[in-house]
């Protein structure tokens, strides 16, 4: 196993729900971190804790001028980037019934072109990394559809061909990908779900996984992890 150490992971979409709780776990074990956030007051998220451990940068997704200069500015303040979490996501209730082009253009540029862009400006450090990570915060409507959010779910589909690309990439220098799906998780972004909020998966959980993907060696590799928090066929 990979121990924290001095390992960088750099995390999207930090300030609540799953990238809070990702950041928290990952704090907890010992990793230094870079936070990408659109309002990257200081003391929040972690508060207290010391730059020597935790770096905060302004992160937009829909501004593609925040998006290398993150990683530029996360790489001078460690020296070094070991994994990029790619969180940061947004849902939209669009269907076919109903198309909203801008509510399409928002989400391909916040689920996937943001993703796409960080990956490309991080891959230099994590190929001299040795053993880079790169996690995709996907989801079980990248793997099959079963509501009518055509707009997510595409852009959720794209996200694991994503996650394929970055796997094949660089494999000769050590950079691992892997695409995490949940089903419905405790957030903002399930507030009005019709499914019960107690029974959806609980940040914390989907953290764990994430710390024990970023902990595997190089030759133990998960392509992609499905969380349900429900019974599906095969899922
Ligand atoms: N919750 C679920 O059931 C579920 C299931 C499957 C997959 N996911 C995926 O998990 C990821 C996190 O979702 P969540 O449930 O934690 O959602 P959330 O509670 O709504 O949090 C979304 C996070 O993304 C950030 N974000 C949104 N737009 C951004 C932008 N333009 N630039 C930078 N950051 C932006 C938000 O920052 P601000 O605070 O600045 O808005 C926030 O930190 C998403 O990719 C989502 O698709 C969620």
């Amino acid at each position: 196993m990979l121990e924290p150490g001095n390992r960088v992971i750099l995390i999207s979409g930090a300030s609540r729900g799953i990238g809070l709780a990702i950041a928290e776990h990952l704090h907890e074990l010992g990793y230094r971190l870079s936070l990408g956030l659109r309002a990257p007051a200081a003391g929040c998220p972690l508060p207290g804790a010391p730059a020597e451990r935790v770096h905060r940068a302004r992160f937009d997704a829909e501004d593609p001028a925040t998006h290398h200069a993150w990683i530029e500015a996360a790489a001078r303040h460690f020296g070094r980037i070991d994994a990029l979490v790619n969180n940061a996501g947004i849902h939209h209730a669009m269907t076919l019934r109903d198309p909203d082009f801008d509510a399409l253009d928002r989400l391909w540029s916040v689920n996937c072109k943001a993703p796409l862009n960080l990956i490309q400006g991080a891959l230099p450090y994590l190929e001299a990394s040795g053993a880079g990570r790169i996690v995709n915060i996907a989801s079980l409507s990248g793997k099959r559809v079963r509501n009518d959010a055509v707009a997510y779910n595409m852009t959720k589909h794209a996200m694991i061909a994503l996650n394929h690309a970055a796997r094949r990439i660089a494999w000769e220098q050590g950079v691992r990908s892997t695409a995490i799906c949940p089903s419905f998780v405790r957030t903002d972004m399930t507030a009005g779900a019709a499914f019960p909020a107690d029974q959806m998966t609980d940040p914390a959980d989907l953290a764990r996984i994430v710390g024990t993907v970023l902990a595997l060696p190089n030759h133990a590799v998960m392509a992609e992890v499905l969380v349900n928090c429900r019974l599906e066929d095969t899922l």
